[in-house]
């Protein structure tokens, strides 16, 4: 079948590697990571702000990755609150653990291995949720579930801040372009741009604020949500 760019009635590509390579990759990248993704760092920043966390709060970062938001969130909730995080790459985890035991923040983060559509957490947990560049990479499906599991853990008026590429109504050169590599490298190129305003809605949480931006022209949004 040909390839439609991903645009065809607006639809979101599909996911067509495995958690499992998916781990394999980040194990891989991770000693490099950081360098590799340094222009996505600005967008991180405007997510951990637009979540505004406060002091003595519980956090959650879904696919912390090397750790790059750890320790920011780490000082916002201070000696009184915790943060958590989950990812499924044991090699992006040991980069984390290295810059939060450098900052001397080992004892308010707790870091945990797995896949965030299933995570170990109870209910109400956390006041605040932060990913970025993460949800990009679950299949559609798994997307709401990640959004459930979010919904579940968050206390009541628990808040959700998302940095996501997003499809756009008319996508451009560079977000046909972006699409074919993910196609033809599905395991190299993983984040491919979804419908995360939609995503967040349809899974019950309303949206406080939406910041929309662009990365290398491709559509970026930092989305805050509430449970
Ligand atoms: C593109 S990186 C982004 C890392 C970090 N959030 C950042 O902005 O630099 C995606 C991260 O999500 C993690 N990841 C991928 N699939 C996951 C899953 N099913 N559950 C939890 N983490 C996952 C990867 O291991 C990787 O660390």
């Amino acid at each position: 079948m040909e390839y439609d760019w991903g645009m065809r009635n607006n639809s979101i590509s599909p996911v067509k590697r495995s958690k499992a390579e998916a781990r394999s990759n980040y194990n891989r990248l991770s000693r490099w990571y950081d360098g590799l993704a340094a222009s996505e760092a600005k967008y991180r920043r405007m997510g951990v702000a637009a979540l505004a966390v406060q002091p003595g709060e519980s956090v959650l970062e879904i696919g912390f990755g090397t750790g790059g938001c750890l320790p920011d969130l780490a000082w916002q909730v201070g000696t009184a609150g915790f943060v958590c995080g989950i990812d499924l790459s044991d090699g992006m985890a040991a980069v984390a653990r290295e810059r939060l035991s450098a900052a001397n923040l080992t004892d308010r983060v707790a870091l945990t291995l797995g896949d965030a559509a299933y995570t170990p957490f109870g209910e109400g947990c956390f006041d605040a949720i932060f990913t970025s560049f993460t949800l990009e990479l679950f299949d559609t499906p798994d997307i709401t579930r990640v959004l459930g599991e979010c919904q579940r853990i968050l206390r009541p008026a628990g808040r959700l801040a998302v940095v996501a590429l997003v499809k756009a109504a008319q996508p451009n050169l560079a977000e046909r372009v972006y699409e074919w590599f993910h196609a033809k490298m599905p395991v190299a190129v993983d984040c491919r741009p979804i419908l995360a305003q939609s995503a967040l809605r349809e899974t019950g949480f309303e949206i406080d604020r939406v910041i929309s931006t662009k990365m290398w022209g491709l559509p970026v949004e930092v989305i805050v949500g509430r449970t």
